[in-house]
């Protein structure tokens, strides 16, 4: 029997992973059929029981049960355990479910290898201290950067984060007015962009040397983005890649082969822009 995997969330319809899954399989020759699953907000659980009583042998987790997965997991990878969200499970050899989190090692690969960025010794700026940034800390201090600075619109929120990860590397919270200087590199993971938004966050932060990432992705630069352009920042790069990279880690893990993600996230790159 081909083997099943699927992305379960909701909303789902506008996911790209299973048009990113085909593609990997296709290049990797492996036989697996890769579905996006529309569960309803109470229904997670049933459904995950459901889909590994079948063919099913591995799923990706979205909006909004990254934490119901976490909880379900019979077992954690460590990353999984300090993000305390899953995005990715996998059915083991003595039926048990792992839980693991593949969004910052995504992340990670995304500035490393295909970005060409630097971490280790860098002054980095995290913008945001919600689910999508919990999942990135941990990848992001094992690369030792000089420092990590949390800023959020809710600074108790972002004061919690950086208690909670302390004992990785060097982080700390700052308020917005605390911030007098410019960043290596500052990634937002906030949700502002969704709504258009921007996070207030001084000019200064900003010069001709840094690299401003949005975990978002849109056709059009997103409103983070562009702002980061007009201060004349080095390099500005949206979460395209970090999509394919989370996706390439969580095939790997279920494979045991790792996809090229280059041609995949040029194909999508191109499809977002409409050639
Ligand atoms: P996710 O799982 O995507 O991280 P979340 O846990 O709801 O979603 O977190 C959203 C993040 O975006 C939070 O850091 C939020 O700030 P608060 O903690 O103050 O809510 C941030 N955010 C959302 N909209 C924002 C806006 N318009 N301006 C600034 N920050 C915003």
């Amino acid at each position: 029997m081909t083997d099943l995997y699927a992305v379960m969330g909701n909303p789902i319809n506008h996911s790209k992973s299973p048009s990113i899954h085909a593609q990997f399989a296709e290049q990797a020759k492996q036989d697996l059929v890769y579905s996006a699953m529309l569960v309803p907000t109470e229904g997670f659980e049933p459904a995950v029981k459901d889909f590994f009583k079948g063919h099913g042998k591995g799923l990706n987790i979205t909006v909004p049960f990254k934490e119901q997965a976490f909880q379900l997991a019979a077992s954690l990878t460590p990353r999984a355990q300090t993000a305390q969200a899953v995005n990715t499970l996998i059915l083991q050899e003595d039926g048990t479910i792992l839980g693991d989190n593949t969004d910052g090692a995504g992340l990670v690969r995304d500035l490393m290898i295909n970005q060409q960025q630097e971490l280790t010794d860098k002054r980095i700026l995290v913008v945001g201290a919600g689910g999508a940034v919990r999942g990135i800390l941990q990848p992001f201090l094992e690369q030792d950067p000089a420092q990590i600075v949390i800023v959020n619109r809710t600074f108790e929120k972002a004061q919690l984060l950086a208690e909670s990860f302390k004992e990785f590397g060097a982080i700390e919270a700052k308020t917005f007015e605390e911030l007098d200087g410019p960043f290596d590199l500052i990634i937002n993971g906030t949700s502002a962009s969704l709504a258009g938004e921007l996070p207030p966050l001084p000019e200064v932060v900003v010069d001709a040397s840094t690299c401003v990432y949005d975990m978002m992705y849109a056709k059009e630069l997103t409103p983070f983005l562009k702002w980061a352009e007009t201060l004349g920042a080095a390099k500005i790069i949206d979460g395209l890649g970090m999509l394919v990279e989370q996706a390439a880690v969580s095939f790997e893990l279920w494979r045991g082969i790792k996809p090229d993600s280059k041609q995949v996230l040029q194909d999508l790159r191109e499809q977002l822009q409409g050639k």
